[in-house]
């Protein structure tokens, strides 16, 4: 799917509402990717540690997180997976439908806007509802399994 970055909603009101219950959606910093590294694998998968240190490995950092007191309970990546790519992303599933996925997803566009570009791909959609409804992301026809075909499996499974 394809985000047009300059026509994003405005994300610190969003940020903001989550910050009044407790939630906070900031950059990641070099010295926690264990913390989270070690989140996503439990919650999510191996593949997505993978793309979470890519994004990590350049400056600034590509990934935004949501944090609850001291636990991870979201994350979101960009300039991982290909320059100019949003995600992998996902939230603690206790805390879904809670407006963290859409606070994550404005946040990490908002900083690609910063680093200069105008349009944002979602590589690997899911539900490509919640990309629709959020930023009014819109299908690009052909593409899939498009950069994602022939993945390797992860191990052990
Ligand atoms: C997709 C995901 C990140 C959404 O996070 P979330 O915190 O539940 O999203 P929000 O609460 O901010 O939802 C924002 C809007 O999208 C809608 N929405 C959320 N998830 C949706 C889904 N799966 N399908 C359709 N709409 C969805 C919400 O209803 C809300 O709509 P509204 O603004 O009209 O009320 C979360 O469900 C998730 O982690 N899924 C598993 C991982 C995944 O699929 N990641 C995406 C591919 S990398």
């Amino acid at each position: 799917m394809l985000v047009r970055l300059y026509a994003l909603p405005v994300g610190e009101p969003l940020r903001a509402a989550l910050a009044e219950q407790g939630v906070l959606v900031r950059p990641c910093r070099p010295f926690e990717m264990h913390a989270v590294e070690e989140w996503i694998a439990r919650t999510f998968s191996t593949r997505w540690v993978s793309e979470f240190q890519v994004a990590m490995a350049h400056q600034p950092c590509g990934c935004i997180i949501a944090t609850q007191g001291k636990r991870v309970v979201g994350f979101a990546c960009f300039d991982a997976t290909a320059r100019g790519f949003i995600g992998p992303m996902g939230v603690d599933p206790a805390l879904r439908q809670g407006g963290v996925g859409k606070a994550l997803l404005v946040t990490a566009l908002e900083h690609m806007r910063a680093m200069g570009y105008a349009y944002a791909v979602i590589g690997g959609t899911g539900p490509q509802e919640f990309y629709a409804r959020t930023v009014g992301a819109t299908v690009i026809e052909g593409s899939d399994p498009g950069f994602y075909a022939d993945i390797l499996p992860e191990p052990g499974r």
